[in-house]
């Protein structure tokens, strides 16, 4: 098989998504298969015109490799991939869509607004901060309402944080969303569909030394511990996995994805967010749940390369 990884972009998380795209090439001609590794640029289509890959697997991350972009560019050309189709990637991508997608089938997940860059410009910050607070309470999670690897991401604990994290997050675009911070157990879960159909594999653990699970602590190796399976009993466990396969579900997704979540004190699964090409990298929770579950991440992939061409 002569597969096409596509990786880099220009995203935020390009950085990250090089990262992911090298490990997987790795893995998968350590399977003995044929690897191109190319971003995803202008050249693109006439290189996939000339070259027609077997299939392709998107280790692209944030912006058009996460939003449907990349993924409706494989379809006009016919290309089998990896993962989720245009559409459902558009809206999982949208962060405060898949929150309401899923309340709306009875799944926790934390109150939130979102807010338009409008609203925070005619307003101001003060009369926000004192709205967002006085409603939702403190402390409250400040996110661009797309995107990844928590980048313009902050908790905000007291009002006079909340500014600088507005700030922050409008750099990354037009709305955030503003969340109740739950506190627990963060724990990401990979879904993997197989022949018998989707199935969860062990929860990871993420435990941040500065207590934060920013930029930083996920890339840097060494500032994050990460526990696998998760230090949940038997019962919080179960309701991590049900959340996974249910976000996995409701949401369309295909393949694999990755469910981020906080386990609260009551054991519950509360929903963040799903990721549709989950980080590949050596500090990433995908390849460590693979990992723990006995699997190679190459075969993996080439397993689901076969899928995606059958
Ligand atoms: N957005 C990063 C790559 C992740 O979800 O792993």
């Amino acid at each position: 098989r002569h597969v096409l990884v596509l990786a880099g972009g220009l995203t935020h998380e390009r950085e990250v998504s090089l990262r992911s795209g090298s490990r997987i090439t790795e893995a998968l001609r350590s399977e003995g298969l044929e690897v191109s590794l190319r971003d995803a640029d202008a050249a693109l289509l006439p290189w996939i015109a000339e070259h027609r890959p077997d299939a392709a697997v998107i280790a692209l991350h944030g912006g058009r490799g996460e939003n449907g972009a990349v993924q409706a560019v494989l379809e006009m050309t016919g290309i089998p991939y990896v993962g989720t189709d245009s559409w459902n990637c558009r809206l999982a991508w949208n962060k405060p869509t898949a929150k309401q997608l899923l309340q709306r089938q009875g799944l926790a997940t934390a109150t939130w607004y979102t807010l338009a860059h409008d609203t925070f410009r005619d307003l101001g910050a003060n009369a926000l901060v004192d709205a967002l607070a006085g409603s939702l309470g403190l402390p409250l999670m400040v996110k661009p309402i797309n995107g990844g690897s928590a980048l313009g991401s902050s908790a905000v604990h007291e009002t006079a944080d909340m500014p600088s994290a507005l700030v922050g997050a409008f750099a990354y675009g037009d709305v955030v969303l503003v969340e109740r911070f739950i506190t627990g157990t963060e724990v990401s879960v990979t879904v993997l569909e197989g022949p018998d159909g989707p199935r969860a594999l062990p929860a990871v653990e993420v435990v941040p030394a500065s207590g934060v699970f920013d930029y930083e602590a996920r890339y840097t190796a060494g500032s994050t511990t990460y526990h696998t399976p998760a230090r949940l009993d038997e019962q919080a466990t179960g309701n991590a996995a049900d959340l996974a396969l249910a976000a996995h579900r409701i949401l369309g997704l295909r393949d694999i994805s990755r469910t981020d979540a906080i386990v609260d004190e009551h054991g519950v699964a509360q929903f963040l967010e799903v990721a549709v090409s989950p980080g590949l990298t050596e500090t990433s929770m995908l390849p460590m749940a693979v990992g723990a579950s006995g699997l190679h991440l190459g075969r993996v992939y080439a397993d689901l390369i076969e899928q995606a061409i059958a």
